[in-house]
């Protein structure tokens, strides 16, 4: 296919071609990540900014790889150190960035919507490395490709995600991703961190961790939000660890080889045990690896890489 696409905004309005395509392209990139000189002049004379406004370890950092190994300039901006902590606004702060005349601008912020809003107002390339608890797409598309490299397939899996719902970016672009491949998806929580119209997604939902867990060939749990949650959503993390947090007992329930995944941070002891999220089951690590051939993907399609190799 040709790739026609200048922003990364989200995955709901990714067609499937469009998802494979993307996950085809991080498949030739793991090829430039095997070599002892892990890097190509693909994106040579080109500007990648990352525009932070909130933390990131994984995001952030492999952003950075992907681009260098692709000879991108890359650079790095983080609120905490900018003029925005002088009052300067999220435009102001992108209009100047834009100036600068970079290919893309890769943003986190705490507002819902922020990618959409500044793709409106920049001539560059705009990619959503998370935004407020609407969609993380690079994320979506790297639980995705983790999934086929530990499966070699979607369609059909019970892949069951667990944890807050509610708050999670992550879930709303793993749907996409996960639903257009075919899954069999499944989501878990408190009654009050699992929204009911998710289910709208063709997603079955449950309170129950046994119902969600047994027979799952992928159980992905994520991390209580807290920085998000204004009120309290269950009584104590205790008790949220006791019914919700997943550990060895649980996860007897699920397929002989089922993978467990998390997006990052975890809270060990928390939504899982120590014990699990080292275990070999753990495709947790892959999963960040997975995030630097995705992200190069991205960068290399937005950047007319694509265009320049054709
Ligand atoms: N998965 C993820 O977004 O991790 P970071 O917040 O560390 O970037």
């Amino acid at each position: 296919m040709e790739w026609r696409r200048k922003h990364v905004l989200g995955l709901a309005d990714f067609s499937t071609e469009e998802i494979e395509f993307v996950i085809d392209t991080a498949r030739s990139m793991e090829d430039v990540l095997t070599r002892d000189i892990k890097k190509v002049p693909a994106l040579r004379g080109k500007t990648v900014v990352n525009l932070f406004f909130e933390a990131s370890t994984r995001t952030r950092t492999s952003f950075e790889i992907a681009g260098k190994r692709l000879s991108a300039d890359m650079v790095n901006f983080s609120s905490a150190v900018s003029s925005v902590e002088k009052g300067e606004t999220l435009l102001d702060t992108a209009r100047n960035i834009d100036s600068m005349k970079p290919s893309i601008i890769v943003i986190r912020h705490p507002a819902s919507g922020a990618a959409h809003f500044l793709s409106r107002y920049v001539s560059c390339s705009v990619i959503n490395a998370g935004d407020g608890s609407n969609e993380h797409p690079t994320q979506g598309l790297l639980d995705l490709y983790s999934v086929l490299k530990a499966k070699d397939k979607v369609k059909g899996l019970k892949i069951t995600i667990i944890g807050d719902i509610l708050h999670s970016r992550v879930v709303r672009s793993s749907l996409h991703s996960f639903g257009r491949m075919g899954a069999d998806l499944w989501l878990c929580g408190p009654a009050s961190l699992v929204p009911r119209e998710m289910g709208r997604s063709g997603a079955t939902i449950t309170y129950d961790i046994r119902e969600a867990v047994r027979d799952a060939d992928v159980v992905m749990m994520l991390r209580i939000q807290l920085e998000r949650q204004k009120t309290a959503f269950f009584p104590s993390l205790r008790e949220y660890a006791r019914k919700y947090g997943l550990n060895s007992e649980i996860f007897s329930l699920a397929k002989k080889d089922a993978v467990i995944m998390h997006p990052g941070p975890i809270n060990r002891g928390v939504e899982l045990s120590d014990e699990l999220a080292d275990s070999a089951h753990s495709i947790i690590l892959n999963q960040v690896e997975s995030g630097v051939a995705i992200r190069m993907a991205l960068l290399y399609l937005l950047a007319g890489g694509h265009n320049a190799a054709h």
